[in-house]
């Protein structure tokens, strides 16, 4: 007899186990050096825009998809379109998602890993006497990045804590993580931008964030935005559309969707504001990439008063930022053991937990340890090594192409009928909200990630 199915304890639960997946390196990392690389106000404009209009429908969409059919993705997708034209071919689209959830986590563990090297090293001092030392940063994260044994270790570490807030089911682990990490979460980094809003930087970071000047918006931040939009609110694998499985008929989907990517633009808008006012303190050159989290932060916190505790405070928040990412990434892929091949959850769990794992060393292996695969570069030597080419076809091509179907799905292969069937149970009162939604989610959804996707074959962009 299979175990019931999980259910949140409420909506808060929902909200915030759905928030805990948007937050991730997404918001504290990628965020604000795409907005440094695109000049700050007008990218964030678009960005905003882009999550009011295409993040927020394709949430709602994939509540609506997981609520109305109590299923993950796979089999929700097979049972919507089931007897329908073209019926069994959409049920690649939730394969889709299960591989997508699966190569994501087995590289974003990675990164998530060395957050907890860095709070390691914050706590212990270590991190203080390396900042210490000129040029000592950038040569001890480019050492530990190649260091094989090391990478293993944190990304099995953290694949660890991952598996352990899946183990315990819906309500008693990711529900409870949750609900611990993220008001720590938002704690911290209120803290944090009370402290920045002292710093002399500080003005120079609000005006760089909110006063737009359009002539430096480029097609190509445009476009970024967009794709950032989906990354950042787990969108276009059926992340989402797993917790709203669990979600109750009784809860508002519009309500729980919108207060998910507000809280998600909040703390990436937070998480700019205190790095930036940090890094105009002291007129830090920002670079590309992961240089930002590990190397140009580390070195400004230090000429701060009380830099210990803020660099340990920061490092902390990261870590659980990206563990109640990490949680969401595992539980996709472990309901679909659970639901379609009737593994208990401990069994998927642990089995699916162990294989990302496995396979997650590869990517641990390709920053510079094993020289065959840190080379392996089939997408073009802008990607080389496998951790850089899964991220790549991960972030530019499963999401955005994931996050088209899935509006195309819902808008115009499922009737208007059965959505708002799903959309009013929980909130009887929103038809003229469902009515905007349904425009949006059928025209404006797929147009701006056709034209990410267009952009990307035709005009060789890329969002990274
Ligand atoms: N939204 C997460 C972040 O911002 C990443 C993520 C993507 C998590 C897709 C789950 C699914 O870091």
């Amino acid at each position: 007899m299979a175990a019931p199915r999980g259910q949140w304890s409420g909506k808060l639960g929902f909200i915030l186990a759905a928030a805990g997946s948007a937050v991730g390196l997404g918001n504290l990392w990628k965020f604000p050096y795409i907005t440094y690389e695109n000049h700050g106000g007008a990218f964030v404009l678009v960005y905003l825009g882009a999550i009011a209009l295409v993040g927020i429908p394709i949430m709602l969409a994939e509540i609506i998809l997981g609520r109305r059919t109590q299923l993950s993705p796979v089999g929700a997708i097979r049972k919507l379109a089931a007897g329908r034209a073209g019926g069994s071919a959409w049920t690649g689209l939730g394969f889709l998602g299960v591989a997508s959830g699966f190569v994501i986590l087995s590289y974003y563990s990675i990164v998530a890993g060395w957050t907890l090297r860095y709070t390691w090293m914050a706590l212990g001092g270590q991190l203080e006497a390396l900042a210490a030392e000129p040029g000592a940063l950038g040569t001890f994260f480019g050492g530990y990045v190649a260091d094989g044994s090391q990478q293993i270790l944190g990304n099995g570490a953290f694949m660890l804590l991952t598996i352990g807030g899946v183990y315990f089911g819906v309500k008693s682990g990711i529900e409870r993580v949750a609900r611990v990490l993220m008001p720590l979460l938002v704690l911290i980094l209120l803290a944090m931008a009370v402290y920045a809003t002292t710093t002399a930087g500080f003005g120079k970071a609000v005006t760089f964030l909110f006063r737009p000047s359009f002539g430096e918006l480029t097609t190509h931040a445009v476009l970024e935005a967009v794709g950032h939009a989906f990354f950042t609110l787990s969108l276009g694998m059926g992340a989402i559309l797993t917790y709203g499985s669990y979600m109750g008929k009784n809860e508002s989907v519009p309500l729980a969707g919108i207060a998910i990517a507000v809280i998600d633009t909040i703390i990436a808008i937070l998480a700019c504001i205190v790095m930036f006012s940090i890094i105009f303190t002291f007129d830090m050159d920002v670079t590309k990439s992961a240089g930002i989290l590990f190397t140009t932060l580390p070195a400004v916190f230090y000429q701060l008063s009380g830099g210990g505790l803020i660099a340990s405070a920061f490092y902390i928040l990261v870590a659980f930022a990206a563990l109640t990412s990490t949680i969401s990434l595992l539980e996709v892929v472990s309901s679909y053991a659970i639901d379609e091949l009737k593994w208990t959850r401990h069994q998927a769990t642990l089995t699916m937990g162990l294989a990302i794992f496995l396979f997650g060393i590869l990517n641990a292996l390709s920053l510079g340890a094993v020289s065959g695969i840190s080379n392996f570069s089939p997408l073009g030597s802008a990607h080389a090594g496998l951790f850089n080419t899964l991220d790549y076809l991960a972030s530019n091509w499963m999401l955005p192409v994931g996050g088209l179907l899935i509006a195309i799905f819902t808008g115009w292969f499922l009737s208007p009928k059965e959505t708002w069937d799903e959309m009013r149970q929980g909130s009887p009162g929103c038809r003229s909200l469902y009515d905007g939604w349904l425009v949006l989610i059928r025209f404006a959804a797929p147009i701006a990630v056709g034209a990410i996707i267009f952009s990307i074959i035709f005009l060789g962009m890329e969002y990274q």
